[in-house]
């Protein structure tokens, strides 16, 4: 595997950073995870404008700011030399505050940022997808910025980590008595047969998954309601999946143990799941006939 290092292309087993790094010191920094589908990235300017987003609220000053262009650059580089043009991958960028002696506040002006990009081959779980997952609830203890997507992440390792020693896919975070999201996804239901999902606020990550499922559910006539799910509603819910990039759609069929809609997913979720699927799928191959 090949990775891209502060403007440098070099095997991934090579690449180093400063033990100074502030990434490595404090978890200083941000980062994004594309999906790519034969060698084609699904929704380059989204990521990228919440990559922007991110860096500009870490006040981190980027040198030469990621393009459009210089993402492609960096990522149609490093799948072809990593041989992932065909089929399922993801595309990883991290950008820190960079290195320089440990010390709380920002270092002096013009310290470069440490920025790296890699890929990874993606497998999607397909036959866990038919007959859906399980999943656990756990306490949310994060900060008040989940908007912002930083590689502070030991709360959700701790809430995946949970959710596997159990035999479960994910965990459930609960904040104040309502489903906040998953550890590395967002969570959506189905209740009284309206979608029901955490409000964009400061306590969940705006997934662009999510914001693509709702706008497709909206387009297929099923109500959305950006209101939580209430943790004592998790057992009357119809349906109940998981939405992020490394995920798709997951449906959950069991929480803590108790089956959800009768313990198979339910026909909204395996219709978005469908129809996002084909999206992606299409939005890919549409890159590549207009390069
Ligand atoms: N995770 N919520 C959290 C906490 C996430 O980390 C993610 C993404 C999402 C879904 O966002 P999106 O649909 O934009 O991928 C929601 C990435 C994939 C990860 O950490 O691997």
């Amino acid at each position: 595997m090949l990775a891209y290092l502060n403007g440098k292309y070099i095997p991934r087993s090579t690449a180093t950073i400063s033990v100074e790094d502030r990434g490595f010191v404090f978890g200083d920094g941000v980062y994004e995870v594309w999906r790519a589908v034969n060698g084609r990235l699904f929704e380059i300017d989204r990521h990228l404008a919440r990559l922007a987003f991110g860096l500009s609220e870490l006040r981190i000053d980027m040198p030469d700011p990621l393009t459009r262009e210089s993402t492609e650059q960096i990522a149609d580089r490093l799948l072809r030399e990593s041989a992932l043009t065909d089929g399922e991958a993801t595309f990883y960028v991290e950008i820190t505050r960079g290195a320089a002696p440990r010390a709380h506040q920002f270092p002096p002006a013009g310290t470069p940022p440490t920025v790296y990009a890699t890929v990874n081959r993606l497998v999607p779980p397909e036959a866990l997808r038919a007959r859906g997952a399980s999943a656990i609830t756990i306490p949310d203890i994060r900060w008040l910025r989940c908007d912002i997507k930083t590689i502070q992440l030991l709360p959700n390792v701790w809430a995946k980590q949970a959710a596997i020693e159990t035999g479960a896919i994910d965990a459930l975070m609960i904040r104040d008595g309502v489903v906040t999201e998953g550890s590395h996804a967002n969570v959506i239901g189905v209740l009284d047969g309206t979608i029901r999902t955490h409000p964009t606020n400061h306590l969940i990550l705006p997934g662009i998954t999510r914001a693509i499922i709702l706008d497709m559910a909206r387009g297929f006539g099923i109500p959305v309601s950006e209101e939580p799910i209430a943790e004592r509603d998790i057992g009357r819910l119809d349906e109940l999946f998981l939405a992020g990039t490394t995920t798709d759609v997951m449906p959950i069929v069991r929480v803590n143990d108790q089956p959800v809609a009768g313990g198979v997913p339910g026909p909204i979720t395996l219709r978005l799941l469908n129809a996002f699927r084909a999206h992606l799928d299409a939005s890919c191959a549409a890159a590549h006939a207009s390069p």
